[in-house]
């Protein structure tokens, strides 16, 4: 069988046939994408499995992360009310000094750093539960990434580029699938527009919460890609463009997905 071939079989069994060309100007949530009862199954305070991380959030913030103490709360205040939630919602920003993107959780784990004698893992599911309780404090919040600036443009424009290119044995791109095609289904699921306003989020395909981090490499995994590293420049660049691509749209962690 030759690549072209192999291809064919890999998008087709992927994605379940083919699917017919829709290309919509409206920005949509992920929310509009998802079942009716997941739709209400994040909707209820009971039931949406996502506050667990919301709560475990909670509870890391205010525990010492090294003997003889340090908590997030001391300068957070205990529920971290002392947090500008619009501060929160403007995540991932571009930082002049370094020059780099920060992401949420690049921010909290440097403010861990001061205190803990240890530096976790990106995407460590104790970041994780703290990221899904700081952001879940700007629920309902729009989404609010600067852009303005010839840096955070050119920062943008490398991300869109990473958006647009083609990746892994599917040979296809983010692009593709939530731009061309979102509506549409494969294996079963409507795929959305790849919207950021509901991470950290609870999958249920997995049983876990993930952050857009860890989303953006589970598609690539979806795509037979080498995924992007979870500390990569990469996929800072994809989490800054997604991000600023869902200004305006209200913040919904812990948003519950397929
Ligand atoms: C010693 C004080 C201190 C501790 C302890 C601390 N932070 Fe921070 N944190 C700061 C400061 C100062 C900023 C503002 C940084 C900036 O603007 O560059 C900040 C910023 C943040 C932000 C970004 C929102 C904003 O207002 O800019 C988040 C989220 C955050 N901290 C979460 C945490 C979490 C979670 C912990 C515990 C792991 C923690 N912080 C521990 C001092 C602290
Ligand atoms: C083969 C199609 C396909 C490709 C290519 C693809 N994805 Fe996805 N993606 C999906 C499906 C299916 C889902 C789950 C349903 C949904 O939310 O869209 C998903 C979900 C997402 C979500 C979560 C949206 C939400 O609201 O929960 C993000 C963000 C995302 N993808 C980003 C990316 C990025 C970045 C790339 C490129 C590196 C990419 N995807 C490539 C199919 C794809």
């Amino acid at each position: 069988m030759n690549g072209i071939a192999i291809r064919a079989l890999v998008v087709c069994t992927l994605l379940g046939g083919s699917f017919a060309q829709s290309a919509s100007a409206e920005q949509l949530s992920g929310y509009a994408f998802v079942k009716d009862e997941t739709r209400a199954m994040q909707d209820d305070d009971f039931a949406n499995p996502g506050l667990i991380a919301v709560e475990t959030g909670a509870a890391l913030f205010t525990t010492p992360f090294r003997d003889g103490g340090g908590t997030c709360a001391e300068c957070h205040g205990s529920e971290g009310e002392k947090l500008d939630v619009q501060r929160i919602a403007a995540y991932p920003v571009y930082d002049a000094e370094t020059k780099s993107i920060v992401t949420l959780q690049d921010r909290i784990s440097g403010c861990r750093s001061k205190i803990a004698n240890d530096a976790l893992p990106a995407n460590h599911r104790d970041l994780m539960a703290l990221e899904t309780f700081v952001r879940n404090r700007a629920h309902g919040v729009p989404v609010s990434v600067d852009t303005e600036g010839a840096e955070r443009q050119a920062l943008l424009e490398r991300g869109e580029v990473l958006y647009e290119t083609r990746y892994g044995l599917i040979d296809m791109s983010c692009h593709v699938c939530h731009t061309v095609y979102a509506g549409q289904y494969v294996r079963g699921q409507k795929i959305s527009q790849g919207q950021t306003n509901g991470f950290p989020a609870y999958r249920l395909g997995t049983g876990e919460m993930a952050n857009l981090n860890l989303r953006i490499i589970q598609c690539m995994n979806l795509m037979r890609a080498e995924p992007f590293r979870a500390d990569s420049e990469e996929i800072k660049l994809l989490e800054y463009f997604l991000s600023a691509r869902s200004n305006g749209l209200p913040i919904e962690t812990p948003a519950v997905r397929y």
